[in-house]
């Protein structure tokens, strides 16, 4: 969900909802806003994107206030309408709240609250948080000690952001296991889920920390933990501005973040060399000895994020001769996974926030192992957590599908590897620099892929009354296959699955119908079987009437009989393929949602950072 919190000389209604438009990718089942005027309290809140929120108020705007909280949610506790739509207020209508996380005590405080003869309207445990809140302002406390009396009370991971109207010009805030930032302003402070919330008007921003509380009035931020206790809390500058929050003249974020991939891979590989050659990863803290003692990694992940580790497996084992496991970040620490100080939990997530991925990197430091995070998010709750990071530098990413994001963290995975390979001075380690090289001549090769976004936008839209689209490829071209089948999922809510080639004859064959379509991912030919296999592949499936789109490299003929379509990619080692066969693929996803007329930055259902397990 996105909250957003404000104080200050502006319109407490056009300063939430301006935050909120730019945290919607947060989650979009519901929006709402509670403003302090006059010490009145008034709500409004409609089920259904921002943009309903927003013609209720044109229509009926609330009255001048400089104190307001907003919140756009996705839903867990109740389906997502207007009465359930947050802020919630307590019984007297003094405070009203918004909340982002799950309280897993609810049952036992509904009953408490209900026994008070309080009468709850809405599904959800955040109510019942707006009640209990209430009660203790109501007993004459003031809201700062109300929030930490009742966060002693709560268990589960929140963020809640509250206001109470006989305190017109405080904001109140608590952060447990879920995000929010302050932004600091001259005569005027925010609250955000992140720093896209107030962006438009300051760079200047505080990172809280964990069961932390800050109050904001015009005048300052305090910080404090539940107990009341003064605590710290790091100022950051956030270094890019509003324009890249911004759609800059494409028709979606997303599109607008495949075509900015060449620069997103660019940044994430500058000043990885020194002078002498020799690889460096700035914010890495672990020390050589730590990586020389390894015997095992295990990334853990989930979704986009998690096949980027599926293909990091392939380039790290092979670089470093280090065992890697794969496994997504909501079943690692359910199966008693195996984990001691010997081994390297790495952690990918774009966002930095996804619960399940927090929730296995404790686990995983629990058991003593060291933990790396692979992230995009400046000052989130994964890197804070973890003994070690290495940031991408994609910049804000918006589209709740992952573009940009996937590929810096492939490139962040290969940098990994190599660096681990120098450390550890395997084989591989002599080719590092030819590595870097090839790596350093990717962008280039997305422009090459991007010029012919065009012939891609025509397949999609031929493709608008398919029901059902399967994805094949082999070694790192697998997990693009998975991740392909994932973006037309997410995207197109089209039936869409992944298979590695290998494995069709073993079951996902019999799926090959008459003109259904198979998107290949050939491998590079090179001194392995690969690519033959995955030719007698391709020509299984057509042989079965599959309409065949292959993505080959330049220059092989080979494909040239079997691919009913064919389309191109530079010709770059089988390793690095997934950085430009995942083009194609992306703008696939994006051009059919386009064209089946979905909202492609906010698929139904979703939300970008998910922060409930
Ligand atoms: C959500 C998003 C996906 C994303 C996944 C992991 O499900 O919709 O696009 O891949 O979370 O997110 P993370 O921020 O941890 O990479």
């Amino acid at each position: 969900c996105g909250i957003v919190g404000y104080v200050g000389p502006r319109s407490a209604q056009d300063t939430v909802i301006d935050g909120l438009r730019r945290l919607e990718y947060r989650g979009y089942d519901s929006a709402g806003v509670a403003v302090v005027s006059d010490g009145r309290l008034l709500v409004e809140k409609r089920a259904g994107k921002l943009a309903n929120l927003e013609k209720v108020l044109d229509d009926a705007p609330l009255p001048t206030a400089h104190t307001g909280i907003g919140h756009t949610r996705w839903a867990t506790h109740g389906p997502p309408n207007d009465v359930n739509a947050h802020p919630h207020t307590g019984g007297a209508r003094r405070v009203a709240l918004v909340h982002n996380g799950i309280i897993e005590n609810f049952v036992e405080l509904r009953e408490r609250i209900e026994a008070d003869d309080h009468v709850l309207l809405s599904d959800t445990d955040t109510e019942i948080v707006a009640h209990l809140v209430e009660l203790q302002v109501q007993s004459g406390v003031d809201l700062t000690t109300a929030m930490q009396r009742v966060c002693q009370q709560l268990d589960g991971a929140f963020t809640l952001v509250a206001v109470d109207s006989e305190e017109p010009d405080k904001v109140v805030a608590a952060r447990c296991n879920s995000p929010l930032v302050v932004g600091l302003g001259e005569g005027e402070n925010f609250l955000g889920s992140d720093v896209a919330a107030f962006i438009e008007f300051t760079r200047e921003a505080l990172e809280l920390g964990q069961d932390q509380i800050v109050v904001i009035t015009r005048e300052g931020v305090e910080v404090m933990d539940f107990w009341g206790r003064p605590a710290d809390a790091k100022q950051f500058h956030v270094d890019w501005d509003l324009s890249a929050a911004e759609k800059d003249g494409h028709d979606w974020f997303m599109r607008k973040e495949i075509f900015e991939q060449p620069r997103a891979v660019a940044d994430s590989l500058i000043g990885r060399r020194t002078a002498r050659g020799q690889l460096q990863l700035d914010e890495m803290r672990l020390a050589d000895e730590e990586i020389r003692e390894l015997d095992k990694i295990i990334i853990i992940a989930c979704g986009t994020s998690f096949y980027a580790g599926m293909v990091a497996k392939y380039a790290i084992e092979h670089w470093t001769r280090t065992p890697v496991e794969v496994e997504l970040a909501s079943e690692f620490r359910y199966r008693d996974p195996i984990v001691d100080n010997t081994t390297l939990v790495v952690a990918i997530s774009q966002s930095g926030e996804t619960a399940d991925t927090l929730q296995a990197i404790r686990h995983a430091r629990e058991q003593r192992a060291k933990v790396l995070a692979i992230c995009n998010t400046n000052g989130s709750s994964i890197p804070r957590e973890s003994d070690a990071v290495i940031y991408t530098h994609a910049g804000p990413e918006i589209g709740v599908a992952s573009t940009k994001g996937f590929l810096t963290q492939l490139v962040a995975c290969y940098l990994l590897a190599l660096y681990i390979a120098q450390v550890k001075g395997t084989r591989f380690g002599d080719e590092i620099d030819e590595i870097m090289e090839q790596l350093e001549e990717i962008p280039a090769h997305i422009d090459t892929v991007l010029a012919d976004a065009d012939q891609v936008y025509e397949l999609a839209r031929e493709h608008v009354s398919t029901s059902s689209v399967l994805f094949l490829g082999r070694h790192a071209g697998y997990p693009v296959a998975l991740e392909g089948a994932l973006k037309l999922k997410e995207l197109a809510y089209i039936h869409a699955e992944g298979f590695a080639a290998g494995e069709l004859k073993h079951g996902p064959i019999a799926l090959i119908d008459e003109g259904l379509p198979v998107l290949c991912v050939v491998p590079p030919k090179g001194r392995d079987q690969l690519h033959g296999k995955m030719l007698s592949g391709i020509q299984e499936v057509r042989a079965r009437g599959a309409r065949t789109i292959c993505l080959a490299e330049e220059g092989d003929t080979s494909i040239e009989p079997y691919a009913d379509v064919l389309l191109r990619l530079p010709k770059v080692p089988v390793l690095l393929q997934p950085l430009v066969a995942i083009i194609p693929l992306q703008l696939f996803a994006c051009e059919l949602a386009t064209a089946l007329g979905h909202d492609v930055d906010q698929p139904r259902n979703l939300a970008k950072s998910v922060t409930v397990e």
